[in-house]
């Protein structure tokens, strides 16, 4: 009975939030610029997911890097976006014979050898992949903040647990890194479900677009709601902010990936929170006359 009610409330609530906030409107919730955030580092100019594409993005003067972690066969973290090291790599040379080369088939010592920067271009040959832990290093290093994702959590059982142990080695789960440096996020809801009942105080994101009838469920373990660009609308946007996270402030959203200066506009103006991008100078640019 209770639980109907409730739901019901919400429901009239949502209602109610989407006739009164007309799209146009949305930018008035906050007078902030959106952060602009490096996607894999700047990986339009260095290749992603490796230190040469965060030194980049700190070379623009950009304070924030997405990254994408995933687990080796012998239980190291490291820093790369596919579940396979094929395309990014020259791992089909190295280890001619091991079709489909995925990550968690491959030791650390192994995917040490891999060249992940000639595929980028001759200028990035002997990039490694490098594991979260030099990773964190070059961030903290370069002072920079850290949107880190956990990618395909299904294939790494207890990589949320692993991955708040090694980010509080590394200093990363302090009162001021919690504050202000550090977002958890990940396309699996059980994965930042899993984040945030861990480490409470962790921020966390969500990837995707959950219905608007979601979003109170969401709003209980998830700071942000991150969609692609392409299925944003100003008024999604309202209704997020709308909501009060796990850390007692408005739902944020952030959009990816958004690569020219139009479309950087567009969801400036709708209102969104952050804005992830392979060319964070082009977004940058954009946004200071928005
Ligand atoms: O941070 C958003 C974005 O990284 C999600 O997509 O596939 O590039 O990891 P993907
Ligand atoms: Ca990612």
């Amino acid at each position: 009975m209770y639980a109907r009610a409730v739901a019901a409330m919400t429901t009239a609530l949502l209602a109610t939030l989407t006739l009164l906030i007309p799209a146009s409107d949305a930018r008035a919730h906050t007078s902030r610029q959106p952060s602009v955030i490096a996607h894999r580092g700047a990986s339009a100019y260095a290749p992603e997911n490796t230190l040469a594409a965060i030194d980049k993005a700190a070379e623009l003067g950009i304070g924030w890097v997405e990254n994408d972690v995933q687990r080796t066969k012998d239980g190291e973290l490291v820093v790369i976006h596919d579940d396979s090291l094929r395309r990014t790599t020259n791992v089909k040379k190295v280890f001619p014979g091991r079709s489909p080369w995925k990550v968690k088939d491959f030791t650390a010592a192994e995917i040490a050898r891999l060249d992940a920067g000639s595929w980028f271009g001759p200028a990035y040959a002997g990039a490694r992949v490098p594991t979260l832990k030099q990773y964190m290093r070059r961030v903290e290093h370069n002072h920079q903040n850290l949107l880190l994702e956990i990618k395909n959590p299904q294939l790494y059982p207890g990589i949320e647990q692993q991955t708040l142990k090694l980010l509080g080695n590394e200093g990363w789960l302090d009162r001021q890194h919690l504050a202000r440096r550090l977002i958890v996020q990940s396309f699996s809801a059980d994965s930042v479900r899993t984040v945030h009942d861990l480490k409470p105080g962790v921020r966390t994101g969500f990837l995707g677009s959950p219905s608007v009838a979601d979003l109170p469920a969401y709003a209980k373990f998830t700071d942000q709601i991150n969609p692609s660009y392409g299925s944003l609308s100003g008024t999604y946007v309202s209704l997020v902010h709308a909501f009060t996270g796990p850390h007692g402030r408005p739902m944020e959203v952030a959009a990816w990936t958004v690569n020219d200066a139009a479309t950087a506009r567009t969801v400036a103006r709708y209102g969104v929170d952050g804005v992830i991008t392979n060319k964070p100078d082009v977004v940058r640019q954009a946004l200071s006359g928005s």
